[in-house]
């Protein structure tokens, strides 16, 4: 197998779980020097230093839900200041502590997991929304001004994935819970896993994606394309 990240050193917060996992494992087998690290301001600071000149990969994962869907009467300000404070203050943290390192350096690469949220609405909880969509825009706005440096900032966007952050379900209940989103997907056939979104991840911090920054690579098999709302009202009415 050609190994796509040799030599490289990559963080990867959220690794002990779920899409973070795949990632460690997959980036690991690629070559990688994976450090599995917390989101917090000190440890970051700290790590960093560590590694000092030798970061390459900054994959800010962790990620937090306060529920499915919610309403806005049911969302506290304290769910809000969670949500964001992992989601998306946690990731600025990587982002600042990375430049700190990568900007000398002129290279690197910092992902961030984001969500289809960020590409259609009414999927998540509003905090969540808020936190992935305020990702999205710091991305591109990291974009701007490390891409005069040569870092590339990419988002990989899932849809939904069962993960540890399903809550926590014996391997039937699993199953069947990747069927039942699977049946809700455009994509016939597949069943979307961490792994896949680990590929994609892995995609954008090898070399093959060294022209790409400031994109939202959806993998949620196309999903976020389609309002089949008025195609199946049509359907109906025609009797289809
Ligand atoms: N699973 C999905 O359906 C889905 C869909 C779209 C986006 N995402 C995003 O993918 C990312 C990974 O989630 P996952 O599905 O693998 O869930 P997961 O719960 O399996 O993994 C998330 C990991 O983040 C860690 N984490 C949470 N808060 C942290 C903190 N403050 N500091 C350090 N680590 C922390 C958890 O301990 C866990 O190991 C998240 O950002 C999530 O929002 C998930």
């Amino acid at each position: 197998m050609a190994k796509r990240l040799d030599g490289k050193v990559a963080i990867i917060t959220g690794g002990a779980s779920g899409i973070g996992a795949s990632a460690v494992q997959l980036f690991h087998e690629h070559g990688a020097k994976v450090v599995i690290a917390d989101i917090q301001d000190k440890l970051g600071h700290d790590l960093a230093d560590k590694i000092g000149e030798n970061l390459d990969i900054m994959y800010s994962n962790a990620g937090i839900i306060d529920g499915v869907v919610s309403r806005i009467l049911d969302c506290t300000k304290s769910d809000m200041e969670r949500v964001l404070g992992v989601n998306l203050v946690g990731a600025f943290l990587c982002a600042k502590h990375a430049a700190r390192v990568m900007i000398p350096q002129r290279k690197g690469c910092i992902i961030f997991t984001a969500s289809a949220t960020t590409a259609i609405a009414g999927i998540s909880s509003h905090a969540y929304a808020a936190s992935k969509c305020g990702l999205l825009g710091l991305c591109r706005n990291l974009a701007v001004e490390l891409g005069q440096y040569g870092i590339r900032v990419n988002c990989v966007s899932p849809y939904a994935v069962v993960t540890g952050i399903s809550g926590p379900m014996n391997e039937a209940d699993s199953r069947n819970l990747e069927m039942a989103l699977s049946d809700t997907s455009l994509l016939k056939g597949q069943v979307l896993k961490a792994e896949s979104v680990a590929k994609a991840a892995l995609y954008l911090a090898s070399d093959d994606a060294n022209y790409v920054c400031g994109l939202n690579l959806l993998v949620d098999g196309g999903y976020s394309v389609v309002n089949p709302v008025l195609m199946n009202f049509m359907n109906k009415q025609s009797g289809n």
